[in-house]
């Protein structure tokens, strides 16, 4: 670098730490040196979020949180009158979707190579508060369109409140700032899904990201690098992020893109499933659609919601399905991290875990028919099963020897 860029440099670093961070954080962080396609996701995650932002902040432009133009505001101004407004919404309603299944698989990957155990914990916790956040902007979000699956479905969801005993119709007029889902609950979805939820995600996610760099990542041989320093600290198998790993995340973004350009150019609503075709009807609290699912991404907890008979008990289940999470790192007794080293049960265990997610996702899909209520209830019961017996199953397995150092396929 000339001086005069070393100058500058050191003038800035003199009152900023911006080399010290871009070391500690990137030039100088140490990943381990073995990350295959599951550790894709995270930085995939982020770059979903930047494009849900900037998608988002040029919808807000032309969007009207009114009950009696949003509609129009979407489908007439944004998708017909407004240059590239279809490639803005598209790229937004797209991204929603990809934020879930990117972070779904991040989950699943935290899952196989055991990185919520110890010492990642907060990392984890952090991770499930992000899930929850955006759930809830997911949530928030869908209403805005003011389609009929937009009123129906927050209706659905928001009537649940109805069940918490003696206070829960006060306490859902009191969220919705009506008797019915009307312009204020638009008026205040709105504010907490364009800035009120995203700040709290943005905090968790440096929150999450700085619980990670302080403990180091974790790797698909769940082997603890720190523990294998040469001589001047720096672990043997650990290979600095930058730029190392960002020329490798730069691979998966352009492969994302590409699957990710072809659903917002070609099937932008993807069959139904990314937006919903009752949404293409504007809402009317008077019509009843015959059929309400929420978006897939809700679906497994749609459906454990609905295997439960009791509204309250449906209710507590949904929620706790979720709240379990939290406690996997302490529910997991097994010392070995990977699954690469545990036993044959536990892969079983995790694969038939992935099967009854996906079962459930399917059945919140679809109109509950006797059979497909008792398969939920069956998948229900496995979902806290795995969970709340991992004490127990945790601790009787016979894990296989694992290496020292990381292995290298
Ligand atoms: C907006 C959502 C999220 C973003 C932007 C994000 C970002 C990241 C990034 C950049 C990493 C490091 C790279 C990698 O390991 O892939 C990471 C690691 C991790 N994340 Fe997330 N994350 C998100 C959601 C979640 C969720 C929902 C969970 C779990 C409930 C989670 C759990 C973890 C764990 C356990 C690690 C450490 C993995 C390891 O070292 O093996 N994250 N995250």
């Amino acid at each position: 670098m000339g001086k005069r860029v070393d100058d500058l440099m050191g003038w800035v670093d003199d009152r900023f730490p911006l080399t010290k961070m871009w070391e500690e954080h990137l030039s100088k962080y140490y990943a381990p040196k073995n990350f295959n396609f599951w550790y894709f996701f995270g930085s995939l995650a982020l770059m979903v979020l930047v494009i849900q932002i900037v998608s988002g902040i040029f919808l807000a432009m032309f969007y009207k949180p009114d009950t009696a133009l949003a509609f129009q505001s979407v489908e007439m101004s944004i998708m017909r009158d407004v240059e590239w407004g279809w490639l803005i919404r598209y790229f937004h309603s797209t991204g929603a979707s990809a934020f879930f299944i990117v972070v779904y698989l991040h989950m699943y990957r935290a899952l196989i190579y055991g990185s919520y155990k110890k010492p990642r914990e907060l990392v984890w916790i952090f991770g499930v508060l992000i899930y929850l956040a955006l759930m809830a902007e997911g949530f928030m979000g869908y209403l805005l369109p003011w389609g009929q699956m937009s009123f129906w479905g927050a209706q659905v969801i928001l009537s649940l409140v109805g069940a918490i005993p003696f206070v829960g119709e006060d306490i859902g007029i009191w969220v919705r700032g009506d008797f019915v889902i009307g312009d204020a609950t638009l008026n205040r979805f709105f504010a907490l899904h364009i800035i009120a939820i995203p700040l709290v995600l943005l905090g968790l996610i440096v929150a999450h990201i700085i619980a990670l760099h302080e403990v180091g990542s974790n790797n698909p041989d769940g082997v603890e690098i720190k523990k294998n320093k040469d001589e001047n600290g720096i672990p043997k198998d650990g290979i600095p992020f930058h730029p190392y790993y960002t020329v490798k995340d730069i691979v998966g973004v352009v492969v994302f893109l590409m699957f990710f350009s072809f659903v917002v150019f070609f099937a932008p609503e993807m069959g139904g499933y990314f937006i919903e075709y009752a949404n293409f009807e504007p809402a009317d609290p008077l019509k009843t659609p015959a059929h309400i699912a929420p978006v897939w991404y809700f679906t497994p907890y749609y459906s454990i919601l609905r295997a439960v008979p009791d509204k309250l008990g449906g209710v507590i289940a949904m929620g706790g399905a979720i709240v379990v999470l939290f406690f996997l790192p302490w529910l997991d007794r097994n010392p070995v991290k990977s699954f690469r080293y545990r036993s044959t049960m536990w892969k079983v265990l995790i694969a038939l875990f992935v099967v009854s997610f996906l079962i459930l996702g399917y059945l919140g899909m679809k109109a509950p028919t006797e059979l497909f209520t008792n398969i939920a209830r069956v998948c229900t019961i496995y979902y806290f099963a795995f969970f709340l017996l991992m004490p127990f199953y945790t601790r009787i397995e016979k894990n296989k020897p694992v290496p020292e150092r990381v292995t290298m396929s």
